[in-house]
């Protein structure tokens, strides 16, 4: 094996969307596993917007802070290579949070609220679907349309960033439910995508006829929102929002690095007149909030052939950071977007 490995920093705190130049490639020792630790090797890397808030310089409450120089944090499959836990052995793929590193030693008695290591049964599925459906955005997607939205047959639910794991997934759940699906994306090409993953109908949120998309997509108006977004998507479609309605709120990625304050105008009074006028209530929520049994029926879904789910794999752990960078500047991914790091040894 060799002795030297790759490993991506911190170099600089983002300011607004983060950039590739933000980061750092180092070449440092392959470490070596302590008592109790695992080494792993980095398999599959995810692509997470949710680890924005890990690299700005003002420290978010309950969000992960780096210092500057720290490895970047992410989410990780990777293939046990040496063991002195009894737990693991060599061989054996895991699901963690090791970061943006080719290896890294890792103490399961000493892992955070998310548990030790979570050892993937390759027989079951790719591996990589353990960082996006039958993981964190799996779980989000299901937690976020069964138990907050609760769409019934034949009410109207609308997705924002409907193309990125969490959407894809979310909408596909809502059909199953027997919900009519509109997803909001950024362009034609993702907007096809969403049709050709059976939602009954979209928007492209960089038209500049948006507004009138979102209309006739919800020509009913709209029931339940899955909101990945906030932002002008949110605001318009607050509009089109019937009595009653539910919102999940799962992310704001329009507003990632603003820490608790947006670039004006004030908004919150749109919010108020829509949570008044039309009952509307909202819930925010995490993936680790969703049931016991979400994977489960996620596996369910896959193995009948009701859900499926589009990957987007970029080559090498160098490409990381521009990965990362093009979740907030746009790009053509479509479903959850991975680095693929090394193959099995
Ligand atoms: N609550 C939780 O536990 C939880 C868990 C996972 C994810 N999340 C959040 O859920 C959201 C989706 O996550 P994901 O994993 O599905 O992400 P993803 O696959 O990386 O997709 C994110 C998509 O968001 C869109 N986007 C980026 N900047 C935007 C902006 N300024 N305005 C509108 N859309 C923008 C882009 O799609 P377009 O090309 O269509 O613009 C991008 O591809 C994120 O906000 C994430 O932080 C929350």
């Amino acid at each position: 094996m060799a002795e030297t490995m790759k490993q991506i920093v911190l170099k600089s705190y983002a300011r607004g969307n983060p950039r590739a130049e933000d980061f750092a490639l180092q070449e440092v020792p392959i470490p070596v596993p302590g008592p109790r630790e695992v080494l792993l090797k980095t398999l599959w890397l995810a692509v997470d917007p949710l680890f924005r808030f890990a690299i700005d310089e003002v420290r978010l409450s309950g969000a992960t802070h780096l210092e500057l120089g720290d490895v970047m944090v992410g989410a990780t499959v990777s293939e046990v290579v040496a063991s002195n836990h009894p737990d693991y052995a060599p061989g054996q793929i895991v699901e963690g949070r090791t970061g943006w590193r080719e290896y890294a030693a890792v103490a399961p008695d000493q892992s955070d609220y998310r548990g030790p290591p979570r050892i993937i049964d390759p027989a079951l599925a790719p591996v990589s679907t353990a960082l996006g459906v039958l993981g964190m955005p799996g779980q989000t997607a299901h937690g976020g349309m069964i138990d907050v939205c609760k769409p019934k047959p034949g009410e109207t639910v609308a997705i924002s960033a409907a193309a990125g794991a969490v959407g894809s997934i979310a909408g596909q759940i809502g059909k199953i439910l027997g919900a009519r699906v509109v997803g909001i994306a950024g362009g034609p090409a993702k907007c096809r995508a969403l049709l050709d993953l059976g939602f009954d109908a979209v928007a492209d949120y960089k038209a500049l006829d948006f507004a009138a998309q979102l209309q006739a997509a919800a020509p009913n108006g709209i029931d339940a929102y899955f909101d990945n977004t906030g932002g002008a998507i949110t605001l318009e479609v607050f509009k089109n929002l019937n009595r009653g309605a539910r919102m999940a709120m799962c992310g704001y990625i329009a507003y990632y690095g603003m820490g608790y304050e947006g670039p004006g105008p004030d908004h919150l009074p749109a919010l108020y007149r829509t949570i008044m006028a039309t009952g509307l209530s909202i819930q925010g929520f995490a993936g680790l909030m969703a049931g016991p049994n979400a994977l489960e029926d996620i596996a369910g879904w896959i193995a009948e052939g009701k859900l499926t789910y589009p990957e987007t794999v970029v080559e090498g752990l160098g490409a990381a950071p521009a990965a990362f960078a093009s979740v907030f500047a746009g790009n053509a991914a479509v479903g959850k977007l991975l680095v693929r790091v090394a193959e099995t040894s």
